[in-house]
């Protein structure tokens, strides 16, 4: 069985592209078959960060027709990507219907993978289509009250069609995993008082340097900075996916 992850923000800039590429690395290195679907199909940029430059991209396959598996590529054994394209606004307003057929192609295509899809910032009914079609969800966030109230957002927009129950916080960019833990307590008091439902949690991200120089070396954390705290909080978060994986 294939396993659809969707990871999302609400608000732009919280570091979703570099939590999906990594834990798309750190995942298929611990023996996991991963694709990552660009999933902010006009203005990608996980192929930016992965330093690849695929050919053919989403567009290929919903403008002109040209099949998923001529439009996917292969990254290494075990880890493969669906590009998403850049600067092309057909592929912003895409019908629902369009957005469902592609998942499920994907899926066929991929049994017995963790599709990770990278979603694009912003509650659009094609962002939070895809985000309900993916079994768990992953909300990543800083601690600035716009990201708070962005991701809040979401949270709430997922709880009223049923679908908080699988997602999980992953708050980004915090001094240490303590603070990581007291955002993630925050978002959750807010989830019970408001919404009457929690939230999961997977761990945090710390804010590391490392990260900015990773991605302008065009290079995962894995191969550029393998000592990093910030690659080693998302090793964690990887394994705990597989395990939760596992208990079911
Ligand atoms: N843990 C981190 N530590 C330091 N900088 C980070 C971290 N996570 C993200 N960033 C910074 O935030 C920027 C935006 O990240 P990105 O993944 O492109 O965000 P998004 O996909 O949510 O728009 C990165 O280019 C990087 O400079
Ligand atoms: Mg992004």
């Amino acid at each position: 069985m294939s396993r659809q992850i969707g990871i999302c923000s609400g608000k732009g800039g919280v570091g979703k592209t570099f939590t999906c590429i990594n834990l798309a690395q750190a995942l298929q290195d611990l023996g996991e078959k991963v694709l990552i679907v660009d999933a902010d199909m006009g203005l990608a940029n996980a192929q930016l960060m992965l330093g690849i430059s695929p050919e053919l991209t989403v567009a290929d396959y919903v403008l002109r027709d040209i099949p998923l598996t001529d439009v996917i590529s292969n990254i290494k054994e075990g880890l493969d990507i669906l590009p998403g394209a850049s600067g092309d606004t057909n592929l912003v307003n895409l019908p629902l219907n369009t957005l469902s057929d592609l998942s499920y192609e994907i899926v066929n295509l991929f049994p017995d993978t963790i599709i990770l899809f990278d979603i694009a910032a912003g509650i659009s009914d094609q962002n939070m289509h895809l985000l309900r079609l993916c079994d768990t969800r992953l909300v990543v966030f800083v601690d600035e009250p716009t990201s708070i109230a962005d991701s809040y957002g979401v949270l709430k927009l997922l709880h009223r069609s049923g679908h908080l129950d699988k997602t999980y916080l992953v708050p980004n960019q915090v001094s240490n995993p303590g603070d990581g833990k007291k955002f993630y307590d925050k978002m959750n008091h807010l989830c019970l008082s408001f919404l009457g439902e929690p939230v999961g949690f997977l761990g945090s991200i710390d804010e590391d340097d490392d990260v900015k120089l990773s991605i302008r070396k065009r290079k995962p954390l894995a191969s550029s900075y393998p000592n990093s705290s910030a690659w080693y909080n998302i090793s964690k978060i990887a394994e705990k996916i597989i395990n939760q994986n596992e208990g079911e």
